[in-house]
């Protein structure tokens, strides 16, 4: 298949996807979005991803331009619309290929220049489908580079960190810093100095058996698949904490991963220029990654070429 977008109700090529330099999602960030992924060709956590962009949008005082069922058929529509054969992806993640990545994006609209919101007349809607492009397989079995970065994520005093919006400044700057560092995930702490969450993930410690995860009181996104992870590993009996987490905790972690929709449970198996426990992915991480698999459907083992 090819990118297919729905702007506003049409389906058009990526080429044909244009909007105006006035929409306040290009001059502001003044957006929501969510970026949700399918299994089999469906959407997954579908009504959880929904939720939080309803939640977003409340959250900044958006009216999006469609209601969570809208949205919910436009996705669908789009999604049928966008069905065809992928080019092979020799080293594609097995429970990646074939499956696709929908980017809902609502934004408060175009207006007069000026940052009153009052401004914007015409609010936007927008669902981008692309073949998913996962971690490759190698990613899985080996982990992933991860760095603390010196970008801090932004108080939650000052920006509401439970709203997923497209003002990303802060974590374009910190994707910026740990790939100058070599890494490929950012983490960022918060102005105390505990760690919040990736530039577009969660992050989870393994220290003695236990799963640790920053509370989502210390200013986080909540994650769709942190909270699936979070269920997952209740229900196998593992000991989870949500409790602040020092850089000093992660360096003496047993075992690092985060999640997102898109990496699922990925190992961080280097922080900085230090090996995570053993530099390898660890028991835990691949155990609960099993059971993600399981959860979410199709194949659960990798086969990596090398
Ligand atoms: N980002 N934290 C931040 C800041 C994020 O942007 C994301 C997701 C997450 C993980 O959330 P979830 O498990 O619901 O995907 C945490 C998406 C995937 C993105 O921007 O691409």
């Amino acid at each position: 298949m090819r990118t297919l977008v729905n702007l506003d109700g049409s389906l058009v090529a990526p080429a044909e996807a244009r909007v105006s330099v006035f929409d306040r999602g290009f001059l502001y960030g003044d957006s929501v979005y969510e970026v949700i992924r399918t299994y089999g060709g469906r959407p997954f956590e579908r009504e959880a991803h929904l939720a939080r962009l309803a939640h977003s949008a409340a959250r900044i005082g958006l009216s999006p331009r469609w209601d969570a069922q809208r949205t919910a058929a436009e996705i669908d529509r789009t999604l049928a619309a966008a069905r065809g054969a992928d080019a092979p992806e020799p080293d594609a993640a097995p429970w990646n290929a074939g499956e696709r990545y929908v980017r809902v994006v609502m934004t408060r609209g175009a207006g007069e220049i000026g940052l009153d919101p009052a401004l914007a007349v015409d609010p936007l809607a927008i669902v981008i489908v692309q073949p998913l492009v996962g971690p490759p397989a190698r990613a899985y079995a080996d982990g992933i580079p991860a760095a603390v970065v010196g970008v801090r994520r932004a108080s939650p005093q000052a920006v509401d960190p439970s709203a997923k919006t497209g003002a990303h400044l802060t974590h374009v700057l910190a994707v910026r810093e740990a790939r100058a560092a070599g890494a490929l995930e950012a983490l960022l702490l918060d102005d105390a100095g505990f760690v919040t969450e990736g530039s577009s993930s969660n992050v989870f410690a393994v220290a003695g058996g236990r799963l640790l995860t920053p509370p989502i009181a210390s200013g986080i996104l909540e994650g769709v698949t942190r909270a699936v992870v979070l269920r997952l590993a209740r229900a196998e009996g593992v000991p989870v904490e949500e409790v602040p987490l020092r850089p000093e905790d992660l360096e003496r972690a047993d075992e690092l991963f985060i999640t997102s929709t898109v990496r699922e449970i990925l190992p961080v198996t280097r922080l900085g220029d230090s090996p995570v426990g053993a530099g390898r992915p660890g028991p835990l991480t691949h155990h609960l990654h099993q059971a993600f698999r399981r959860l979410a459907g199709g194949p659960v083992g990798l086969r990596v070429r090398r």
